[in-house]
This record gives structure tokens, C-alpha cells and sequence, in this order.
């Protein structure tokens, strides 16, 4: 899909780069020779992925890959893990991309599972695009910060209210600083996905297996996202290929979110052929 080198040494740090999402577009940018950084909280998944990403690049593939252990929810602790990295140079792509969600009756959610969700998402994003942004400003320094949100921040969800709050606020948070910094340089984009199963989402938020089925109905493509489609928008997006697309949010859903919103978007699954006929216009008496 794109040219080998459309990452050649870029510099790129993916938050919650150890699963999910976030590994696969870690290989995905060490494919197109990006110098790729990780983070998270579990140092032995971090381990594991550098290590299989890293013989995977060995193998003939290009890029290198170096794991930091971070909560992004301690801003210290990011700033520690952006110092780092920044000592051996400047970064030019930063993905905000871990998260925290499980399912939950909102009236039963104590004041530490809100605060547990929202600091992982929009604090976590905003204390490491601040680490970077500010940086890259004082330098005069180019960067690109791509988002991951989800398509529930358009129309609100019941039961993640914590998530929905805090990936809308990360929505916000990338239309103001694509305003705010695009003058000097740093583009701010973000992708929100539709379902892409991975053991971290769909091991909190689908509650029985038959589920499954019933989401793909609710997709006008009739299936799940892959990683490697969301990778490869991914890095599309912090490619200097997309160098004009500022301040936007790409929806990745196979339709998904439309076909929830729109009004008669059931029918076709619910009428009959011959309720459909019956719709029809009908001759007029006298043609
Ligand atoms: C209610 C819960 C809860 C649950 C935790 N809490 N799970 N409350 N229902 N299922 C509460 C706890 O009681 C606690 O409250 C507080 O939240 C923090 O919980 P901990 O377990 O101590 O937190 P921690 O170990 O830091 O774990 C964070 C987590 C966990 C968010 C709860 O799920 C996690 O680590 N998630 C990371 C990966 C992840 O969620 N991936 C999915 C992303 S998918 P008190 O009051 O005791 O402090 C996604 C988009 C999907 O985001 C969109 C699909 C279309
Ligand atoms: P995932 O595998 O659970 O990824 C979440 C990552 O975030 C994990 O690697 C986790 O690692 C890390 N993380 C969590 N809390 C952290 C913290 N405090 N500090 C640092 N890292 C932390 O789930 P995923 O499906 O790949 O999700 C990736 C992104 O896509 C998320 O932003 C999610 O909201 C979004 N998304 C996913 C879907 C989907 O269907 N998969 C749909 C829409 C949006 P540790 O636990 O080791 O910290």
C-alpha cells in the first residue's frame, strides 16, 4: 500500500504500544522504517512486544522499536519518559493511543472508576501531547500528534460514560491544538475506530460471545475493522503524505455509526418483498 521507506527514520512514540492496536501499528510503522517507542504500564508486555517486533525487524524488515515503561496517567513519569527519549533526539510523531473502558451502569460507577477511565484517556493524552508539543515548539520543530477516540463521541454512549466523556474531551483537546499550533508547525489528527477486535476491548466490552454476531448486523460492511486497516491509516496519517490534513477526526467503522443514527436504516432487514411492492406507486385510474 505504500512506499517501503514513507516512515524513514521518523521518530514515533505510540502510547499503549504493547497490545492491541497500538503493537500492530508499531509494526506496521517499523515496516516503513520508523524508529518506533512504546509505552505502557506492564513491563513484561512491553518486553514481549519489543522483543517479537524487534526479531520480526532482524528478519529483514526495517526499523527499530525501544519499550518504556509509563503510566501516562503520571505526568511526571511522561515527562521522565519524554526526557528520555528526547535526550537521543526529538520525536517527530507521538500517537495517544492507550486507553482504559469496561462496561458499567453508570449509577454504580464509583468516583475512582470515572477518575481511573478519564485519566488514562484525556489525561494520559494530554500530559504526553503537553511533554511533546511544548518541546517541539521551544525547538521549532515539526511534529504530528494523532489521536485514537471512538465514534461514540459524536452521538454520547450508555454504559462506558466514562470513556465517552473522556474521548470526546480528547476529541476537543485535537481541534483546538490543530488551530492553536498549526501555525507553528504540528498537525493534530485523530482516528476513531469502529469495533477492530483485540483481547483488550473485546475481552471488557463484549459481555457474551453471541454479541458478536449482533454487532457485525449492526455494520453496513457486515464485519469487524482489521489492525492492519487501522494501521495503515494510521500511518497515513503521520506520514508527511497527509502533511494538509489538520484538525480532523477519521472515522473507521465500516458505516457503523450512520447506520445507528439514521432513522429507516432497519428496514431493509425488517420488510418483506411484498411490503416493499406494496410501496410502490400504484397507476393512477385514469393512465
Ligand atoms: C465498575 C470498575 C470496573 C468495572 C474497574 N472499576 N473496573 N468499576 N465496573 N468493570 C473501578 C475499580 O473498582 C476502581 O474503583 C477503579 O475503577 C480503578 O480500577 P483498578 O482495577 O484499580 O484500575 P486499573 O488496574 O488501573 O485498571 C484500569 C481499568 C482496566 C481501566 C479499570 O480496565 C484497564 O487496565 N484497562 C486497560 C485496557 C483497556 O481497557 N482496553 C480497552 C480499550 S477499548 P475504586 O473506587 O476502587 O478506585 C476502548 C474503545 C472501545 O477504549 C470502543 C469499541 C467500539
Ligand atoms: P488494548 O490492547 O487494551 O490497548 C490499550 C493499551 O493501553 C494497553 O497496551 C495498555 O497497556 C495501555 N494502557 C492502559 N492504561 C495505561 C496507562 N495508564 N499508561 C500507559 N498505558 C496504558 O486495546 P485496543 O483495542 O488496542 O485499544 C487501542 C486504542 O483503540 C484505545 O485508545 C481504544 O480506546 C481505541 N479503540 C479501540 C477499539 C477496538 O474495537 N479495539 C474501538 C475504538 C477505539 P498496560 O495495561 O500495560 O498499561
Amino acid at each position: 500500500m505504500f512506499e517501503k521507506n514513507l516512515l524513514q527514520g521518523k521518530r514515533i512514540l505510540i502510547t499503549g504500544g504493547g497490545t492491541g492496536l497500538g503493537k500492530a501499528t508499531a509494526q506496521r510503522f517499523m515496516e516503513l522504517g520508523a524508529e518506533v517507542y512504546i509505552c505502557g504500564r506492564r513491563q513484561e508486555v512491553l518486553a514481549a512486544t519489543e522483543r517479537e517486533l524487534r526479531e520480526g525487524a532482524l528478519s529483514g524488515k526495517n526499523g527499530t522499536i525501544h519499550a518504556h515503561p509509563c503510566d501516562v496517567r503520571d505526568a511526571a513519569a511522561v515527562e521522565k519518559m519524554i526526557d528520555t527519549i528526547w535526550s537521543a533526539g526529538p520525536l517527530d510523531a507521538l500517537m495517544n493511543n492507550a486507553a482504559g473502558n469496561f462496561l458499567a451502569r453508570t449509577e454504580d460507577l464509583s468516583l475512582g472508576a470515572f477518575q481511573s477511565v478519564i485519566g488514562i484517556v484525556l489525561m494520559g493524552t494530554l500530559h504526553a501531547t503537553l511533554a511533546c508539543g511544548r518541546r517541539w515548539l521551544a525547538a521549532r520543530h515539526k511534529g504530528v500528534v494523532l489521536n485514537v477516540t471512538t465514534t461514540y463521541t459524536t452521538t454520547g454512549s450508555a454504559y462506558v460514560v466514562p470513556s465517552a466523556v473522556a474521548k470526546s474531551g480528547v476529541q476537543a483537546l485535537t481541534r483546538s491544538l490543530a488551530v492553536e499550533w498549526g501555525d507553528r508547525g504540528i498537525r493534530m489528527n485523530a482516528i476513531a475506530p469502529g469495533p477492530i477486535p483485540t483481547e483488550g476491548a473485546f475481552s471488557r466490552l463484549l459481555p457474551r460471545p453471541d454479541f458478536e454476531q449482533e454487532a457485525k448486523k449492526r455494520i453496513p460492511l457486515g464485519r469487524f475493522g482489521t489492525t492492519e486497516e487501522f494501521a495503515n491509516l494510521a500511518a497515513f496519517l503521520v506520514s508527511d503524505g497527509s502533511g494538509y490534513i489538520n484538525g480532523e477526526v477519521v472515522t473507521m467503522d465500516g458505516g457503523e455509526w450512520l447506520q445507528g443514527a439514521g432513522e429507516f436504516t432497519t428496514l431493509g432487514r425488517e420488510l418483506t418483498e411484498k411490503e416493499w411492492e406494496m410501496m410502490k406507486p400504484r397507476p393512477k385510474p385514469n393512465s
